[in-house]
């Protein structure tokens, strides 16, 4: 298993650009599920999802051409016909293959696909997607782990979300695309995924009002076509680097990437003492000065999103003062916390909330990572800490993040990747995983 070795202490300095959003390539790339047509994606990250979600899609028959040459990181994926089974050798070393539930069910009238499993963070349910395909005439049974749901064909309804989720969602938005009628559903997440999910169903012919919105409304058709969609640049991704710049004193330019997704994150690092410049596609972030703690609680978007909290803890371990992070979304989303008092950190847990108290100096320690994000705030605080540290397991930081050691490297970071190359042939002892 690769490892990384960071030798802290080195201010970040120049520019990087932003990959595509992982989380908005895996649902639009399941949506190719709901045509015969080719559906060409643009600017997908060279991430260890894509690649899980490009050999479900294939085990169901799909056709999947992947390249990440020079100038595209491109797929074309045609499904013509599919044998609607996902299975859990894949499924449970990736949650969102959930995604694939609706598409199935709507395109082909049945579906085998294996519940995903709790992870690292949490229990990750999809209760509230099944409730909601169930409304809408699915019938769906669970046995030997698998979920089994098939529809004639799928009717409009009214749903209303119990919790706010993110690919409860885009499962529904993408099943009630194919559906007979109107599907008005409530209570939708509002996340820029979602609404880049919309923006290619639309340009395959799905008639949406709403996305981006609580609540959206689908008039269902009968069939979709083909289409071409740029995936939009990741917000977390951009988010952990411009931690990166504040917690290592540094002056960097992130390009390709949109602002507007990250105010909540933006104005949290104002607040901190970061200086951030936008423009339509670039943030410049600066830290000079000392940095000041800050209060956050995860919140759905456009609150500060459960994605960015372990990073900003990281940031926060350097601030002067007592920070209070608060975790709303998932119930297990502190792992990070002992690794990084492992490192020299003072937080303490109570409940949802971890008090962080700053400005602490970080020392090199052999630390471990669980989860994808938790990955992120370890290389984060390996930037700062005194001497060389060895971040374990990251595969975790290759599910999500394209290459990081090397657009680290690029603005200065001293930090190298040992161990096996990038694609590894054998999947790792396969943690569940986010
Ligand atoms: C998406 O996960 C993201 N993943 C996550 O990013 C992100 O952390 C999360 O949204 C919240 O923003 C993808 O988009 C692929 P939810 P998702 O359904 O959709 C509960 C990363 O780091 N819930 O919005 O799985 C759930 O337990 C990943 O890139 C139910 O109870 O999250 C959680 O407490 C990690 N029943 C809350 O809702 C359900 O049926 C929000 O989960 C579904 C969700």
């Amino acid at each position: 298993m690769d490892k990384f070795v960071i030798r802290g202490g080195t201010p970040l300095r120049g520019a990087i650009r932003i990959s595509g959003a992982k989380n908005s390539a895996l649902p639009c790339m399941a949506a190719a599920i709901l045509t015969e047509d080719e559906v060409t994606l643009e600017n997908i990250p060279d991430v260890r999802d894509i690649e899980t979600e490009r050999k479900l899609l294939v085990s169901m028959g799909a056709e999947v051409e992947l390249g990440y040459g020079r100038a595209h990181h491109r797929t074309r994926i045609r499904c013509g016909s599919l044998d609607p089974v996902a299975k859990y050798e894949i499924v449970k070393t990736m949650r969102a293959s959930s995604l694939v539930l609706g598409p199935l069910i709507a395109r082909t009238g049945t579906a085998r696909v294996a519940m995903p499993g709790g992870c690292a963070i949490g229990g990750r349910p999809i209760d509230l997607h099944i409730k909601a395909l169930q409304a809408m005439g699915a019938e769906i049974a669970q046995e030997h782990g698998y979920l089994e749901a098939r529809a004639k064909r799928l009717h409009g309804a009214r749903i209303v979300f119990d919790k706010i989720t993110v690919t409860g969602t885009e499962d529904l938005l993408m099943a009630a695309a194919l559906a007979d009628g109107e599907t008005c559903m409530e209570n939708c997440a509002c996340e820029p995924e979602v609404l880049d999910v919309a923006k290619l169903l639309s340009a395959m012919g799905a008639r949406i009002e709403g996305a981006g919105t609580a609540t959206i409304r689908v008039q269902g058709v009968d069939r979709l076509h083909g289409a071409k969609h740029r995936i939009h640049p990741d917000r977390i991704e951009a988010g952990t680097f411009l931690v990166a710049a504040a917690i290592t004193g540094g002056d960097l330019t992130l390009t390709g990437c949109n602002p507007h997704h990250l105010s909540s994150v933006i104005e949290k690092l104002r607040e901190v003492g970061v200086q951030c410049e936008l423009t339509a596609d670039t943030i410049r972030v600066r830290a000079s000065g000392p940095l000041r703690g800050a209060n956050i609680s995860t919140e759905e978007y456009p609150g500060f999103p459960t994605d960015m909290q372990a990073q900003f803890m990281a940031l926060a371990t350097q601030a002067e003062g007592t920070s209070l992070v608060t975790e709303n979304i998932f119930e297990n989303r502190f792992m990070h916390v002992q690794e990084l008092v492992r490192m020299g950190a003072n937080i303490r847990v109570e409940g949802r909330t971890a008090a962080v108290v700053g400005k602490s100096p970080l020392s090199a320690a052999a630390v471990m990572a669980s989860d994808l994000r938790a990955s992120a705030s370890l290389v984060l605080a390996a930037l700062v800490a005194e001497g060389e540290t060895i971040i374990d397991r990251v595969y975790h930081i290759d599910r999500g993040y394209e290459r990081i050691e090397e657009k680290l490297r690029g603005v200065g970071a001293k930090i190298r990747r040992i161990g096996n190359v990038f694609r590894e042939t054998e999947e790792p002892t396969a943690e569940v995983t986010a």
